[in-house]
Order: structure tokens, then sequence, then C-alpha cells
């Protein structure tokens, strides 16, 4: 996913076991009642949302393609929690996701769009290999616009819902990633302001979230490769120094946060909005001058 300007392959199993801060959350009612639906929940901030809002009172069905980690993560949520094994790829595997969620809740309030995978083409545009694009675009924008999709297909009809996306700051603000992951994101934020343009004339909000590096086994994985053989402490130590607001780092429960804000009546005018969670990086850039006794 970043750009680094280079790149080099090696085991990742040393790293399989991340730390991630910040998933528990304090119980609260902005969800009481509500139903949601989160794809890649199995882990990162997919689980650390799905925490949020079985803490809040919504019941949750995390899909996800990992099956065995994703029946572990509802069985840890709790009865609130139900495992839906979903590949975002199918678009049948969506459908079948949504029409489960309203078997067994008779409803869907919620729809979170949010799995989404890495980018490991070469950093050149010279160099893109288009079967990784395929592959990297089927599942961050295909996989978001299937659940759009039928989200919409069963929120329609109830004139009613809130729809979520993860979109990233690579997706605002160019040269963070790798062509194909920035081009997959900036793609999510316009999915969401075109999708907006006709649900809220149903009632229905569309909005997405762009979070800053946030050290999930996503980005551990990759940054594994690219620093072979560098200890884990000190790669998620590097990610945490890159942020821009000192005495705090980008966590999952910051995305969850977000994505209770957006999902909740708290933000029941907002639509067709892209949440950046970043700490102000994409907000400004510094000149980087020297000194001026740095000149005499
Ligand atoms: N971690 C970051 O720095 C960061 C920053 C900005 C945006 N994001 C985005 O956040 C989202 C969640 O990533 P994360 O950081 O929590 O990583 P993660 O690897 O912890 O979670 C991603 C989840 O998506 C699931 N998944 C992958 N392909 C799938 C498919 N085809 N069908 C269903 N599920 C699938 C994985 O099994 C996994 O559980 C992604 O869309 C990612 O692009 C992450």
């Amino acid at each position: 996913m970043f750009q680094t300007g280079f790149s080099r392959s090696a085991s990742i199993s040393k790293l399989a076991r991340i730390f991630i801060r910040g998933i528990s959350s304090q119980p609260g009612s902005r969800l009481e009642g509500k139903v949601a639906l989160i794809t890649g929940a199995a882990s990162g901030i997919g689980k650390a949302t799905a925490t949020k809002f079985i803490n809040n009172g919504a019941k949750v069905v995390i899909a996800d393609i990992q099956r065995q980690l994703g029946h572990e993560t509802a069985q840890e949520l709790g009865p609130n929690a139900t495992f839906f094994s979903c590949d975002v790829t199918k678009e049948s595997d969506i459908a079948n996701a949504v029409d489960f969620t309203v078997s067994e809740y008779s409803k869907l309030d919620i729809m979170y769009n949010n799995a989404g995978v890495a980018c490991k083409s070469p950093p050149s545009i010279t160099d893109l290999d288009l079967q990784v694009f395929d592959r990297v675009m089927n599942v961050n924008v295909r996989g978001v616009m299937a659940g759009v999709k039928h989200a919409a297909r069963v929120m329609i009809p109830r004139r009613t819902g809130s729809i979520l996306c993860t979109a990233s700051v690579t997706g605002t603000m160019a040269g963070l990633a790798q062509h194909t992951y920035s081009i997959s994101k900036c793609t999510v934020i316009g999915i969401v302001k075109s999708a907006a343009a006709e649900l809220c004339q149903y009632g229905i909000r569309i909005n997405c979230i762009s979070p800053f590096a946030i050290p999930t086994s996503f980005v551990m994985e990759e940054l594994s490769q690219v620093y072979y053989g560098v200890d884990a402490q000190r790669i998620l130590d590097m990610v945490y120094a890159v942020g821009s607001l000192k005495g705090a780092n980008c966590e999952p429960i910051d995305v969850a946060n977000a994505a209770l804000y957006l999902a909740s009546d708290d933000a029941k005018y907002v639509s067709g909005h892209n949440l950046v969670v970043d700490g102000g990086f994409t907000s400004f850039k510094s000149l980087e001058l020297p000194a001026p006794d740095q000149l005499r």
C-alpha cells in the first residue's frame, strides 16, 4: 500500500500477532435497536467498529472472507454478533449477506463496506501490473459498489438507512501509496458522492471515512515484506511516527468512533461526506525552509 520507493519480499510469520490498542470501548446507546452489516469485520478497523456498534446497542453481522477468524471474532463479541462468510468480490455473497441480515434481524439499518486489500505492485506506473490492478479494484471498488447496491435494495423500500465505506487518505492525497491502491480509494470517495445523489431522495445517507495509516495486519504484513527482518515493534513505531498530530496515534478505535457518529442519528443530516481521520495530515504541507541561522 505505502509508497516507499523500494520493495523486498520476505516471510511475514513473525508479525502474525500484532497488538492493536484501543479495540475495547465504553458502552453507550447511540445505536440501540439498530442492525448493522460490516464487511471485513473479522479483524482491524471492521472488528473495532463491530465492537463499538455492539457496545452501543446494535446487532452486528460480521461478513468476512476469513471464516475461522470471523467465527472467532463473532464468538468474542458475544450474542449480538453473528458471522457470515462473504467474499465481497462475489456479488452473490454480498446479496446473501444482506438477505441473511434481513432474515435474521428483519431489517438492515447500517451497511459498512469496509473490506479492503493492500496493493503490492511496483511503485512506477510504467511497471503497473494490470492483473494486480484488477484484483485490487475487484475488492476495494467492485466489492464496495456491490455492498452499496444491495444495501440500497433493502433500504429504499424502508426509506431509511446509513451506508458507510472505508476510503483512505491515499484517496485524497496522491503519492502516499502505490497507484493502484490510491486509485481504488479515490474511487470509493467517488462512489459515495454518486450514490448520495440518488439515495438522498429516499432518506438514505451514505458517507465514507478516510483513515490515516493504522498498523493493522493489513499494513504490518505489507511493511514486514518491505522491511524484511526488522522487528515488529520498530515497524509499529515507524508507522506511528509518520503522523502529524503529536501526542496521539491513529488507531482502529478512531475509525470506529467516526463510524459510530456517521451511522447514528447524530449525523442525521450528513450525507455524501468523506470524514478524514488523519490528525490533520492531508490538510497542510510545510515549506520546510531552512532556519535563518542555517543560511548564515
Ligand atoms: N490500516 C490502515 O492503515 C488503513 C488506512 C486507510 C484505509 N484502510 C482501509 O481500512 C479497511 C480495513 O482494513 P484494516 O486496516 O482493518 O485491515 P485488516 O487486514 O485488519 O482488515 C481487512 C479485513 O478485510 C477482509 N477481507 C479482505 N478481502 C476480503 C474479501 N474479498 N471479502 C471479504 N472480506 C475481505 C480481511 O479478511 C480482513 O478481515 C480496508 O478497506 C483498508 O483499505 C486501512
